[in-house]
């Protein structure tokens, strides 16, 4: 496992037990990519894949060589204009006004482990053997600049990281215009591209496309990652699938304006490349100053989307979310958003989570409207300390109740916003993000505070720290409602506003990091309107995030798909609400929102005391079984199996690391009759293993990993021929959850 550099041939090969990963210096100086992907045996010299002819309308480097032309080579980082015609992964902009810039090859280090990355989230290792990193130093000459490519491959995991640092070793500022984290030329284009898209609601729906020659790429301008495109990209073969076949996964730990493309040119080559998105921004880099790129992470598979989503599980989970709470068990926690909204005293609060506690839920999490003067979307924003009228004994005596009742007390933030009523705004008006002498867009009735500017941070950061030091407080959901119009800082020099969105990111890093430093107990998660910030980025620091407002269990059954792609089952926050739903005001059986809420940071969003008695029987069989399974369902191996996108069925499972358990999770959107009779294959499971059904379910038996995976788990239902009285009947949106247990090997 390593990086080894062959000085004969001027080649680096980054390989694992399975994946390897070619580059060679060029005959220019500057760096060629020769291979991504399954594992190829160490060899002096792969420079048989550098494919460069000569044709025509063409341009070329060499004066006496009609070959070497950038537009036909493949790249490691590649810059416009000096024979390359395709989108670049850089361009700096030069005190000339020219942009055209040339990076060789100085020299490069090689070292176990990951580097962190300053001021930016990343995976890290724990122990050195963990990965191996190369460094590899370019310099332009002419510029004085240096950019160094950082790339980290993981012993155990089929992932490299990567990411790119500046640094202006020169006597004039620079400004870097487009400086993208990852660029890779793919020898062909015979790939689907899959994105995670979708809107407020309905977050992360699986969209798949064929490559197509010219440009498609999905991106945020609006200074969040976006409920619109997640940053991430999937390319795969066109046969392969969940279970088999060639995947490649490129994902940004990152929660800014993003940019994720790939360009197929006129002989099939794919540039794929990801990063801050070149639209709207530009760095200016003076004499002395260095700019590091946010990281990516790409992931390659030749077991299908399961084994990239797979790797990313892992990675994500263990590698990049930190803190005590990365390997805890989550707590079963009520939320009052939708109980009560705005709505609330501090009885009915008391009232809401005594029942919580009666049913067995362990944190009570109480949502918007505890502070200031906010009783509703319009005021109060930025005065973080709570309003007396409604909580009288404060945050700290209501929290004070809640733990005596024997339960945890979680609040709700949203640090970054401001309302223009607010003792915030009254003082500082000058705080927000909007361009002097323009009008300022509201969301929400809301403004963006400028966080680029450390002096709004730290203000922010006392505020909050104040209560947190005062209250017993171990949850906090880091809610943000708005998205970034009119971008401009009062704290930045014109030549600096290309920066804002960029600095404003840095500034939300810096507010989460500095709390999680003091504050090391408390569980955080993030939020954006639901899931309009469900990036790697916020999971470096909250480990787990609000996947969206809607909460109905079938809608949720697309959307929690479609986020398993890359992020683990531990980080989707997913509650239980209240029927008709608030979002579509849908009918779903209670049973079937557990059961697909189960597959997550698991919680209830309603006022229990609204259910029946028979449903809060449910409700108490909802949380010991949660209990009882969270740690399998959060570390196990998840399988997506059927898909919500292609028919009326979605099953998914979880597989134990040891292989002895394993869970089954089947939905049904619609019912229908007399039809045929239905298997599922399952996943991941021992051949050998005899297993046995257990828990509560009309199934009964014991069937070998073998037979349940080869010949199938029979999931005939009550819909095959004529119902049978004494059967369970099925109806719309239903679900079922199968246990297995192995018998002691
Ligand atoms: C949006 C979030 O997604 C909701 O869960 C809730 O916290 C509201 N904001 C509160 O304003």
């Amino acid at each position: 496992m390593g990086i080894v550099f062959n000085e004969k041939s001027g080649e680096f090969h980054l390989y694992n037990h399975n994946i390897s990963y070619l580059m060679k210096i060029l005959q220019n100086g500057q760096m060629g990519q020769l291979y991504f992907g399954k594992r190829v045996p160490l060899k002096e010299d792969y420079g048989y894949l550098l494919e460069s002819r000569y044709r025509p309308a063409s341009a070329y480097v060499f004066d006496d060589d009609y070959s070497f032309s950038l537009e036909h080579l493949k790249q490691e980082y590649p810059a416009y204009g000096t024979t390359d015609f395709r989108m670049p992964a850089l361009e700096i902009l030069q005190p000339n006004g020219s942009r055209i810039t040339d990076f060789k090859y100085v020299s490069h280090k090689i070292y176990g482990g990951k580097p962190a990355l300053q001021g930016l989230p990343a995976t890290y290792t724990e122990e050195d053997k963990e990965a191996d990193t190369l460094e590899l130093l370019l310099r332009d000459d002419l510029l004085h600049m240096e950019v160094t490519l950082l790339y980290t491959i993981f012993t155990d995991e089929n992932a490299i990281a990567r990411s790119v640092r500046f640094e202006n070793k020169g006597s004039e500022a620079c400004q870097l215009t487009r400086a993208m984290s990852f660029s890779l030329d793919l020898p062909d284009d015979d790939y689907e591209w899959i994105q995670l898209s979708g809107a407020w609601g309905r977050e992360r729906h699986v969209k798949t496309r064929t490559l197509q020659q010219g440009i498609q790429s999905v991106n945020s301008t609006r200074g969040a990652s976006g409920h619109f495109h997640n940053p991430f990209v999937m390319l795969k073969r066109p046969t392969a699938d969940e279970f088999q076949g060639e995947v490649m996964g490129l994902s940004l730990v990152y929660s800014g304006n993003f940019l994720a493309q790939a360009e197929v040119d006129t002989f099939k080559v794919t540039r794929l490349m990801i990063g801050i998105n070149p639209f709207g921004f530009s760095w200016c880099l003076e004499p002395g100053e260095t700019f590091q790129t946010p990281e990516a992470v790409i992931v390659y598979s030749a077991g299908g989307m399961n084994g990239m989503s797979q790797t990313f599980h892992r990675l994500y989970r263990t590698r990049l979310a930190r803190g005590c709470w990365r390997d805890r068990e989550r707590p079963v926690l009520i939320n009052n958003w939708e109980a009560t909204y705005f709505d609330f005293t501090e009885k009915r609060l008391i009232e809401i989570a005594k029942n919580a506690k009666e049913d067995g839920v362990e944190l009570f999490v109480l949502d918007d409207g505890w502070f200031g003067s906010r009783c509703g979307e319009t005021s109060g924003l930025g005065d973080w300390w709570p309003n007396p009228e409604r909580l009288p004994e404060g945050i700290r005596g209501l929290s004070e109740t809640i733990e005596a009742m024997g339960m945890k007390f979680g609040l709700w933030f949203e640090l970054e916003m401001v309302n223009r009523d607010s003792e915030l705004f009254r003082s500082h008006p000058d705080w927000i993000i909007h361009t002097p002498d323009r009008h300022a867009s509201h969301g929400r009735k809301q403004y963006v505070l400028d966080f680029s500017r450390d002096e709004v941070v730290d203000y922010i950061y006392e505020l909050v720290a104040k209560l947190l030091r005062e209250a017993k407080i171990s949850y906090i959901k880091w809610d943000m409602n708005r998205y970034i119009t009119e971008c401009f800082s009062e704290g930045y020099c014109a030549e600096q506003q290309g920066e804002i969105f960029h600095r404003y990111i840095l500034g939300v890093y810096r507010l989460y990091d500095r709390l999680n430093r003091e504050f090391p107990e408390i569980l955080f998660e993030s939020c954006a309107s639901g899931g309009g910030r469900f990036d790697p980025g916020l999971l470096y620091y909250a480990p787990q995030c609000w996947t969206s407002d809607d909460s109905d269990g079938v809608e949720r059954q697309k959307i929690q798909y479609g986020t398993s792609y890359v992020y683990p089952i531990s980080s989707m926050g997913a509650h239980v609400s209240i029927t008709p739903n608030h979002q579509l005001n849908r009918i779903t059986p209670l049973k079937t929102r557990g059961d697909v809420a189960a597959f997550g940071a698991f919680g209830y969003e309603l006022d229990l005391a609204r259910l029946t008695a028979e449903e809060r029987e449910l409700v108490k069989e909802q949380i010991r079984f949660v209990k009882k399974y969270r740690k399998l369902i959060h570390t196990g191996t998840f399988y997506r199996l059927l898909s919500p996108f292609e028919g009326n069925f979605t099953a998914w499972m979880v597989v134990s690391e040891d292989k002895k358990q394993a869970l089954i999770a089947y939905f049904k959107l619609l019912n229908d009759v007399n039809r045929e009779y239905r298997r599922l294959q399952l996943q991941g499971l021992e051949e050998s293993f005899l297993y046995h059904m257990t828990e509560n379910h009309a199934e009964k038996g014991s069937f070998y990993g073998s037979e349940l995976m080869h010949i199938g788990m029979i999931t005939t239902d009550a819909s095959a021929g004529e119902v049978p009285r004494n059967e369970e009947p099925c109806c719309d949106f239903w679900s079922k959850i199968v246990v297995l247990e192995a018998e002691n090997k």
